[in-house]
């Protein structure tokens, strides 16, 4: 049998990590862990409570008693907070506006860290996310760095809404990507940078099969090599 790896797939939203992770999971049969997902999650959750999204404390406290599950299935992955399913919830432009507050919080990061790490201790797993190479795996045996131009990351992202039926509006969606570019990539713990030793894969004039390919060839070299 293939000797298990972790692969950690970070880069700027739009992107094009989970298309990407998923795919690069379904080849490999490795379990795709949705590490957005999770912070997405917390956000909907305290936004459904009214907590005070600057608070990271209260929000640390509120994510020590909420059950955040990943289930995967064909489309990608289910997620359950407190066994209700929030997988279309967590999409929503309200929780997309706010989950970069909430995700810059120490309180909040600590436990996500905690629990993806868990979930990928026996190997086999993509993690897609920003700070997966640099903070959460840091010993992760293939890294990729993924990024495009924000005019296409916002296209990309715009069609996939329109698709999804939701009411989308291209200008505002690059607003809304460069403001978060900039709360991920300035914060101050953990912020959205390449790890020195990830590959960076420029996404913008590839399709998604190519860049598929291009990380399964990695992958194959780095199993090899071990
Ligand atoms: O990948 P996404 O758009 O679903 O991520 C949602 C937000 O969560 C993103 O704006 C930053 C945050 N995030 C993070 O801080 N660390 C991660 N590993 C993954 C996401």
């Amino acid at each position: 049998m293939m000797k298990l790896i972790n692969i950690a797939i970070d880069g700027p939203a739009g992107a094009g990590k989970s298309t990407v992770a998923k795919k690069v999971a379904s080849a490999l049969s490795y379990l795709y862990i949705d590490t957005g997902a999770m912070y997405r999650a917390i956000t909907w959750k305290a936004l459904q409570e009214k907590a005070d999204l600057n608070n990271g404390e209260q929000l640390g406290q509120l994510l020590e008693s909420t059950k955040i599950r990943l289930v995967p299935d064909e489309k990608g992955t289910e997620v359950f907070v407190d066994d209700e399913e929030v997988s279309a919830a967590i999409r929503q432009n309200e929780v997309t506006r706010n989950v970069s507050i909430v995700a810059a919080h120490e309180k909040v990061r600590e436990q996500m860290v905690e629990a993806q790490r868990e979930l990928a201790s026996r190997k086999g797993a993509v993690l897609d996310g920003r700070d997966i190479g640099t903070a959460v795996l840091p010993d992760a045996e293939v890294k990729v760095f993924l990024t495009a131009s924000v005019e296409e990351r916002a296209k990309r992202r715009y069609e996939e809404e329109i698709q999804k039926g939701m009411d989308s509006k291209l200008d505002a969606v690059i607003e809304e990507i460069r403001r978060r570019d900039q709360l991920d990539s300035t914060r101050l713990i953990s912020p959205l940078t390449k790890a020195e030793d990830a590959e960076e894969i420029d996404t913008t004039q590839l399709s998604i099969e190519k860049v598929v390919q291009q990380i399964c060839r990695l992958v194959e070299e780095r199993v090899r090599a071990t």
